[in-house]
This record gives C-alpha cells, structure tokens and sequence, in this order.
C-alpha cells in the first residue's frame, strides 16, 4: 500500500521523513536501515542528527546498509558514497562504524564483490526500513529503467547522461566512475517499510509516473505500488502532477 505525504517544501518533507525514521529507531532500537545518498536525503540526515544531538535518539544498536556506491574510486575521494554517509551522518551520530555498511567500489573482483555485499544483507535478514531517492527517470538505488529489473546486488554501466550530470562534480568527464554497485531490486522490495523522499519540479514526472501510472520496469520505482508498506514524502512541487484525489 502507498500512503503519499505532501510537504509544503524540502524542509518539511525533510522533517516528516526524518521522523518516520526516528520512530522506526525508537521503536526497534536494532532495526536495519538501508540507506541512500544524493542530494534528495540531506535534510533528513540533518534531523536525525539534530534529534541525536539533542538527546532524543540513539544509534548504538542500530546497523545500516546503503544502497549503491561507485566502482573504482576511493572511500576517501569526496565524491564516493561512502565519503558522503560519513559526512552527512556516520560521523555526526553514534552508530557504530563496524555496523555501518557499504559496497567496496575499490574491489578486485566484480563478481565477488556483488555475491559478497548480497549475502550480507541476507544474513542480515532483510531490511527494516529502507529510504529511497528516485531519479528523473523514475530510477531507485542504480536501477536504470529496462526491458527487465536485477533482482540481486549488480554492478551497472552508468549512461552518458549520467556521467555527463556528474561530470561537474569531477575534475574531467574521465575521472567520473563509469560504473557502479547497487543494491537489486530483491532486497529493496523484502524491506519491511519503505520511504521515499522526492522534492522540486523536477520529479513531478518521475513521481508522477511510479505512483499514479502503470507498473513496469521503465519505471523502475512503479513496482513500489506492489510493496505493502510504502511511504511517499515529497514537497508540494515533486506532487504537483500527481491527480488531484492523492494530493
Ligand atoms: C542514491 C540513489 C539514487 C538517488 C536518486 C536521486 O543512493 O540510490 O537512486 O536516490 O538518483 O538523487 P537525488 O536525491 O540527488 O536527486
């Protein structure tokens, strides 16, 4: 079921995100959050961190699982998704570094890394809130639009576009890692709840599209329609296509 939530701007779609986080921390204070980067989560991180700080939530037992990082560049490079979860929340709150997890982008072998990053999720034994960012193209984690979805972890190619959008993060367009691992589309659907946060005109379409349209893999977000527990924070812009009766 998709229960949709219209904030009036990023910072009250940040808020109300964060606090359905927050309540998943107090309520099992060893849940399993799978966690995601990009400019969409920021502000949520900032409450939670606000909310550690002021005393009103603790970490300790808590253990994470991002979504995706790219292949080939260093944890500490500042553009690597690891960088980013420190930066923006590992080293802001007291979760445990040793239960704060990863794919390696720098490993050896693709394969390997792929097999190994899934089976520690499984033997996690699945997610227990799992936040979300969607694309422009309606994309979750790196799950592109296709004629099928990965169901396990995978490392995909990033498309032109993608490596031309990131380029201005980058010294030149050859420093941009042209690949990267993601989680499939197995371990985000076996979360038990799950939380998506979209702002700004730019993804009315997408969220348009994934929770008022048909379900396919064009849109790899629309297959969230089929999960049973799905919450849908976005500020009034990002739900500004969607019909009238879900506003
Ligand atoms: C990030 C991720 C991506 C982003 C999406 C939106 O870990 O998995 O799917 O959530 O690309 O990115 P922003 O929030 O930067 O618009």
């Amino acid at each position: 079921m998709v229960k949709i939530i219209v904030a009036n701007d990023y910072e009250e779609m940040s808020k109300k995100a964060a606090a359905i986080i927050a309540a998943q921390v107090i309520y099992k204070a060893d849940s399993i959050l799978g966690l995601a980067t990009g400019s969409s989560p920021i502000g949520i991180y900032d409450y939670l961190t606000k909310w550690y700080q002021e005393g009103s939530l603790d970490f300790s037992q808590i253990t994470t699982v991002n979504l995706d990082e790219y292949r080939g560049i260093e944890k500490k490079n500042d553009q690597s998704y690891d960088y980013f979860m420190h930066h923006h929340f590992f080293d802001r709150v007291n979760v445990r570094p040793e239960k704060t997890f990863l794919p390696n982008g720098m490993a050896a072998d693709v394969e390997e890394e792929c097999a190994r990053y899934q089976k520690l999720i499984d033997d996690l034994g699945g997610i227990d809130l799992q936040l979300l960012g969607i694309g422009h193209n309606g994309h979750i984690g790196f799950n592109e639009p296709g004629e099928s979805l990965e169901a396990n972890v995978h490392c995909v190619s990033l498309s032109e576009k993608t490596i031309e959008a990131n380029k201005r993060f980058f010294a030149s367009a050859e420093d941009v890692p042209k690949q990267a691992y993601t989680m499939g589309m197995r371990s985000i659907m076996e979360a038990k709840k799950i939380v998506i946060v979209a702002n700004g005109e730019g993804k009315a379409e997408a969220i348009a599209k994934a929770f008022a349209g048909k379900i396919t893999t064009k849109v790899p977000a629309s297959l969230l329609q089929l999960h049973p527990d799905v919450t849908v924070v976005v500020d009034q812009a990002a739900a500004s296509l969607l019909p009238s009766y879900m506003q």
